[in-house]
């Protein structure tokens, strides 16, 4: 589907995400013909730059990073509708400039008064964007010469606060301005094919679902490890850490998706139900000592090469207690769940990049063959792996080839590029695209964001009152906390 009429407001055009993701995502999309032939993008930022200034930023930023063959005239196309107006984010003057430059291009550019606000910029100024964005009438549409009414959505990126306090705060300025139908928050998992396929799996087949329970689950394992460490993003990081970064969104809405029941329909109103229903019956364990385990990484070894501890990272101070590793237990009650825990980890500086899902099952219950014939035999399980090597793989036991009957465990494997020759569309080009025809499934409500970060709360409290994260060897599997923590429950993490 292509996206009608419209124009995009870019506010945070320098930062580091806007160059790699968004502006890159922009082009691949118009080079793969889903912008409308108008479609207008506006950079707004405390420079002082004319519109060929941003349209040379972009293009530096397209040529280093799109996915997508470069081509003259889709650019020259692209960039004719380039716009830039300097300002600060509470500065009236400037959203009165935007105002006129976005009316502007309705008139030449026929984008129709849809505009959608993508605020790549720190949650501390959302605020004051959205203030003046209402102060100059922006936020509110006006009638197309259709008679339809124009649409005004705004774009917000991750940390969606940082503990649930502060995600109520900035749900309610977005809110409190937008219907939240408008409001969509961008969590990029949701934008990878191998993370929407999940739901794919459960729910477009039979073979799945009815095995997909405690009766025959053991447990489930999700696992987001980088080998990089924080590079230079320090600023951001530090504070933050792994669980703030990436449990409490990018791990939790894989947690959701693969334990939710079957959403009526595949849109917004219906999986949102389903989410919010898992997420709700989400429960930490009583002793948040022994039921989790957070690292942060010593010097080691990465890609055959020696790397630094986090605390020798450039603007890292020698005390800080940022968790790089995060592990947590956690039981889904409700009937399909009760009695198979959830364990999510997610670390950087680890032996490999890899994300995955991997539903582990119980032993069968009776096993003819000897012992010693199938001593090397684990649980089967069934991995979904996210990145890379995007695909599925089922792990079952199988006769060696000879005389006698022995067993172990082999793997059928589903390779997406083996059985695919498209190319996935990278995360941000789907869900800029999903903003632009505002199709909502993929984006997470402001309920999703506060439950996740309700369950998460006691977790960083409780770690901020207990010492520091236990240290680990870069390139290892974290701390030897995480390890201790599956060992009690007689399991072992998964080393993919
Ligand atoms: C981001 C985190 O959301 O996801 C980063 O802020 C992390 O710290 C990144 O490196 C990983 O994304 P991907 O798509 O490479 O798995």
């Amino acid at each position: 589907r292509i996206a009608g009429p419209c124009s995009m407001v870019l506010f945070g055009v320098t930062g580091d995400l806007s160059r790699k993701k968004v502006m890159p995502a922009i082009y691949d999309l118009a080079n793969r013909g889903f912008l409308p032939p108008g479609f207008s993008l506006v950079g707004f930022a405390r420079r002082d730059w004319a519109d060929q200034d941003f349209a040379q930023i972009v293009h530096d930023a397209v040529r280093e990073h799109s996915r997508t063959e470069f081509r003259e005239e889709v650019w020259k196309q692209l960039a004719e509708g380039f716009r830039f107006v300097p300002g600060e984010f509470g500065d009236e003057q400037a959203f009165k400039t935007l105002r006129r430059t976005l009316d502007e291009l309705d008139e030449a550019r026929g984008t129709g008064g849809n505009h959608a606000f993508y605020l790549s910029i720190p949650p501390k100024f959302f605020g004051s964007v959205v203030e003046s964005l209402q102060q100059v009438g922006l936020t509110a549409p006006e009638k197309q010469a259709s008679g339809l009414p124009a649409w005004r959505r705004v774009v917000v990126e991750k940390p969606f606060g940082h503990d649930l306090a502060s995600a109520r705060e900035l749900n309610a300025v977005l809110d409190g301005v937008f219907d939240p139908e408008s409001v969509f928050r961008i969590d990029h998992y949701l934008g990878k094919e191998t993370v929407q396929n999940i739901l794919a799996m459960r729910f477009a087949n039979n073979l799945f679902e009815p095995i997909w329970n405690a009766h025959y689950v053991d447990h489930v394992q999700i696992t987001m490890a980088e080998d990089i460490g924080i590079g230079s993003r320090a600023g951001y990081y530090d504070g933050i850490g792994a669980t703030r970064d990436v449990i409490q969104n990018h791990l939790m809405q894989l947690l959701a998706l693969t334990a939710m029941e079957e959403p009526v329909a595949f849109d917004a109103a219906s999986l949102r139900v389903e989410k919010q229903k898992v997420l709700s019956s989400l429960k930490l364990p009583t002793r948040l000592d022994l039921h989790t385990s957070r690292g942060q990484y010593a010097p080691g070894w990465a890609g055959g090469e020696k790397v630094v501890g986090y605390l020798d990272e450039a603007d890292i101070p020698r005390t800080s207690a940022t968790d790089t590793f995060g592990a947590i237990k956690l039981e889904v009650e409700n009937r399909r769940w009760a009695g198979a825990p959830f364990y999510l980890r997610a670390g950087k500086r680890l032996g490999r990049r890899v994300t995955e899902v991997a539903v582990v099952f119980k032993k069968p219950p009776h096993q003819p063959f000897d012992a010693v014939q199938t001593e090397d035999l684990t649980n089967n399980a069934l991995v979904i792996r996210v990145q890379p090597d995007e695909g599925v793989t089922i792990r079952f036991g199988s006769k060696v080839p000879g005389t006698g009957m022995e067993i172990r465990d082999v793997n059928m494997d589903f390779a997406y590029g083996g059985t695919f020759t498209e190319a996935s569309p990278e995360a941000y080009e789907k869900l800029i695209l999903d903003v632009l025809l505002g199709d909502p499934p993929l984006f997470p409500q402001h309920e999703e964001v506060e439950l996740s970060w309700k369950l998460l709360d006691p977790v960083l409290d409780y770690w901020a009152g207990h010492g520091k994260p236990d240290p680990y060897e870069s390139g290892s599997w974290g701390p030897q906390s995480a390890h201790d923590m599956m060992a009690r429950d007689g399991r072992v993490w998964r080393r993919p």
